[in-house]
Formats: structure tokens, sequence, C-alpha cells
């Protein structure tokens, strides 16, 4: 309980972050940016950026350059709710407690508003480059070699953030997922699913983190390791919810994945298993972080939070 009120506290910080850097709704594209901030401000838990955050700050990470980077993650992360709830996909009419977009602003609003979140990460994400843009002061030449360094780091972070949420990260397995859905699936056919429609952007946020703290490649492959854990164990919790949880708790339909005809890994192994492996891979994630010098212990707790969430 201490624990989640802990959670609670910080997601209240990350939301403020990633508000400040919405858009404002004025001007004749007024409507789809009312779109935009209806899905945004529903609430979610806000697991991307806090994960972000957390991986930055416990390797070594204490600026405000992630800031922008939190508030790009979570606008990938609702444009794909928002185009995944449309009928063309999971046809689904509540969303993080209200009804989706399509059902309020209409379904080329919907689409829009999700074109516009994905875009608007990008603007806001190559934000961080004013940040560590160079004054007009004259300068050491260490002070330099930081701003470079800097540079590198948003850099990579950018092609991360770009590559992820694709055809070889989220867009591959919600393809995969709309494609396969009616068929008998291999557990390969699954795992690609998951590794990618939810697995992605779980990995790209921590691995950001990792790069924007200025981590190396064995640090940022171990942070990668974990954020694979993490996000299969994400999504196995979320087939668990979709037959487990009540309408209320989710603020989205239960049996959703029942009435799409989705097989998941509950349908295939059960929820006794189910939650098995979400267990074995949520203790595999926390054996890496484990490894890592620096104070895991946030970290750990809210990857343990996510074993038993009921939302
Ligand atoms: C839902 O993600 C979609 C999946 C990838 C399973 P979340 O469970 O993180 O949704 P919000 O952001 O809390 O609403
Ligand atoms: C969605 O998986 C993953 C996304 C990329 C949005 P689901 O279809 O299971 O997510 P929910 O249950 O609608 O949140
Ligand atoms: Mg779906
Ligand atoms: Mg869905
Ligand atoms: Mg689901």
């Amino acid at each position: 309980m201490e624990i989640e009120a802990a959670i609670r506290e910080k997601v209240k910080d990350v939301e403020a972050v990633i508000y400040d850097y919405m858009p404002e709704d004025v001007g004749l594209q007024k409507t789809v940016i009312d779109a935009m901030h209806y899905t945004m401000q529903a609430g979610g838990k806000r697991i991307r950026p806090l994960l972000m955050q957390e991986v930055y700050r416990l390797l070594g990470g204490s600026d405000k350059v992630v800031e922008p980077f939190m508030a790009a993650m979570e606008m990938i992360h609702t444009y794909s709710l928002i185009h995944d709830d449309l009928p063309a996909l999971d046809n689904d009419d509540f969303r993080r407690g209200r009804k989706t977009a399509h059902i309020v602003y209409g379904e080329a609003m919907a689409i829009l508003a999700g074109d516009s979140l994905l875009n608007y990460a990008y603007e806001t994400a190559v934000k961080a480059f004013d940040m560590i843009q160079a004054s007009q002061e004259k300068k050491g030449i260490e002070d330099l070699k930081r701003e470079l360094a800097s540079r590198k780091n948003v850099e990579y972070a950018l092609q991360i953030l770009a590559a992820k949420p694709g055809i070889y990260g989220m867009i591959g397995g919600q393809t995969a997922d709309v494609e396969l859905t009616g068929t008998r699936l291999t557990k390969e056919q699954l795992a690609y699913i998951y590794e990618n429609k939810t697995g992605a952007l779980i990995e790209a946020s921590m691995m950001i983190g990792a790069v924007l703290a200025g981590a190396d490649n064995g640090i940022i492959e171990k942070i990668r390791k974990t954020a694979y854990n993490v996000g299969m164990a994400f999504q196995i919790q979320d087939d668990i919810l979709d037959e487990t949880a009540s309408f209320e708790e989710l603020g989205k339909p239960i049996h959703s994945d029942e009435k799409n005809e989705k097989v998941t890994f509950v349908t295939l192994y059960g929820i006794k298993e189910a939650e098995k492996e979400v267990e074995r891979l949520s203790e595999e994630a926390i054996t890496i972080i484990r490894e890592l010098k620096g104070d895991s212990s946030f970290l750990i707790d809210i990857i343990g939070y996510l074993i038993h969430r009921k939302n």
C-alpha cells in the first residue's frame, strides 16, 4: 500500500511534465487538439514515462532533458490506444474510464487525434536539443565536450523513439495481432505480437532513460533485457485482467479479447500459468536490475507493483 502511494505521488509529477508539453487548444484545428487532450487527460498509469524517469535517475541522470522524452512517449502510447480502440481494430467503447475518442469526437477526428499525438511526440522530443544548446558565453573545452556528449545522447534517444513505435516495433505487433486474429497462434507468433505491440514501447522508454543518462552499450543492453521482461509480463497481465478484473477497475471494457476472438497467453495456457509467467518474467527483470550499481529500490517496487496491478 505504501508503495502504491509512493508511485501515485511520482505519477502526479510525471503527469505535470506531460501536461506541460501538451499543445494549447486554440485555432481552427482546436477540435483535434481537444480530442488529443481528451484521451491524454483521462488518466492512465503513466507507466512508460515513469519507467523512463526512474531508469534515467538510477543511471545518474539529473537534468530536465529527459522530460520532453517522457511526454513524447506518453503521447505515442496514447495515440496507440486511440487507434487500437477504433472500430476497424478492437472496436472498444471505453478507455481510461471514459467513452473512447471515436465515440465522442467521431472516427475521423479520432484518427486525426492519434496522428497528431504521434507527430506532436516528435515535435516535443526534439525540444531536448534546446535544453543543451550552446549558450553564448565563452566555454572551456570540458563544457564543450559535455555538450557534445549530451547532443549525441539526444540523437540516439531520438533514433529509438523513431524506430520502436514503427513497423519493427509496435506497429509490427499490432499488424500481426490484427491479421492473425481468429487463427491458431503458434508460441512464436504470440511472442512476436507481445514483444512488439506492447514490449517495444516499454523497451523504448527504459532504453531512452539509459541513453540520456549516458550509459554505455553494455548497460543499455541490460536495460533492454529488463524492459523486454517487463513488457512481456505487462501484456500477459493485461490479458489476465481482461478476464478477471471489473470494468470499474479497468476503465476499459472487460472480455474485449473474447469479443474479438483473440488468442492470448491466457486462452493458450490458462490464468494460473499466465500468473506464474508474469511473476517469472518480473523476477527475471528484477534480477538484472539488482546487478546494476545505484539505488534501484524504487524501480524494483514499480516492477513488483505491476505484477499485482488491478488496472
Ligand atoms: C494498455 O496500456 C495497452 C497495452 C499495451 C496493454 P496501459 O495499461 O499502460 O494503459 P494506460 O496508459 O494505463 O491507460
Ligand atoms: C494493445 O493491446 C497494444 C497497443 C499497442 C495499444 P490490447 O488491445 O490488448 O490493449 P487494450 O487491452 O485494448 O488496452
Ligand atoms: Mg488490440
Ligand atoms: Mg485493445
Ligand atoms: Mg488487452
